[in-house]
């Protein structure tokens, strides 16, 4: 176990300088990061997340075009002000809320060299101690506690832990793909003995996915270092993994069975925004009624409309 391990996680980091181009041309000046999932921009729920686990220090790896993200999370006194001249204390507290959560910190990424160069660009802000991963397009439900849970296993074995989703042979091809062994944790907690990014179905060593929350051990960048680029052309993540599973340092694998919201492309962002909305006390009640009514109206797949 690296001496590094015994120290809990207490930073997070946030790649966020994909360039969106799945949500074009919506994202030519909105970064899709701050895309509104019901009333908050996504990356809120990822922030907030993220302080709900314990990790108050964020990171957020920036890129060209993302200035918006760093204004959303700066204070703004000259709204705060107004909303609260006219006594609109609701409003004003979701506004505070939004930049109170967290300490929110940022570095340029520079070139788009992949989710392992990313990373890499945390290694001073993180410095000798484990920390969290947070990716935006996947979102989890706060009633699911699943990094804490990763967080917990991390402190118990150390070495780093990844989130494992199965998402059935015929999608893993869009996922870092795992193979994995019980251990005598037993249940969720397994070990990972291979992991390869986006393998053709049938290569995939099983139909487990890894999801975007990882607990990585502070060696990841040094193996991140010394990474080729891999698949596309970017140094992946996965790889250095990989690496870390070879050389015999542990890692982990939280197989999550909760509920995940993927924002990652427009049907899938689409249906992000129906089921959060349903569920939220303050819209779910006159959003389902409306949405019974809308299904009731629609004609049925197949039938003639004459
Ligand atoms: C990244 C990772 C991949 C992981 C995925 C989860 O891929 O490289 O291993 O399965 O996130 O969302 P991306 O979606 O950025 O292509």
């Amino acid at each position: 176990m690296s001496p590094s391990s015994s120290r809990p996680a207490r930073k997070a980091v946030i790649p966020v300088a994909g360039m969106g181009t799945r949500f074009l041309p919506a994202t030519k000046a909105v970064p899709k990061e701050l895309l509104p999932v019901v009333d908050r921009p996504a990356l809120q729920y990822i922030v907030e997340e993220a302080a709900r686990a314990g990790l108050p220090e964020v990171l957020m790896v920036t890129g060209r075009n993302k200035a918006a993200i760093e204004d959303f999370f700066d204070r703004t006194p000259e709204l705060e002000a107004a909303l609260e001249k006219k006594g609109d204390a609701a409003r004003l507290a979701a506004v505070q809320e939004s930049t109170e959560v967290a300490q929110v910190h940022f570095v340029r990424q520079g070139e788009a060299r992949g989710l392992g160069h990313a990373v890499l660009q945390a290694a001073a802000f993180v410095g000798d101690e484990p920390f969290a991963v947070l990716l935006g397009d996947d979102l989890i439900d706060a009633r699911d506690h699943l990094l804490e849970q990763m967080l917990a296993v991390q402190a118990e074995h150390g070495g780093s832990v990844i989130a494992l989703l199965d998402v059935g042979r015929e999608n893993i091809d869009k996922y870092g793909a795992v193979a994995v062994e019980p251990t005598a944790d037993g249940g969720d907690v397994v070990a990972v003995t291979g992991l390869v990014e986006k393998p053709p179905v049938e290569e995939a060593p099983s139909s487990l996915a890894i999801i975007g929350r990882y607990v990585l051990a502070p060696e990841i960048f040094d193996v991140l270092r010394e990474t080729a680029p891999g698949r596309g052309g970017e140094i992946q993540l996965t790889d250095a993994l990989a690496t870390l599973v070879e050389r015999g340092e542990p890692v982990h694998g939280v197989v999550f069975t909760g509920r995940r919201y993927d924002t990652g492309d427009k049907l899938d962002y689409l249906k992000a925004v129906v089921r959060l909305a349903a569920e939220r006390d303050d819209l779910g009640p006159s959003f389902t009624a409306f949405l019974r009514e809308f299904l009731s109206e629609l004609p049925v797949e197949g039938a003639s409309s004459s």
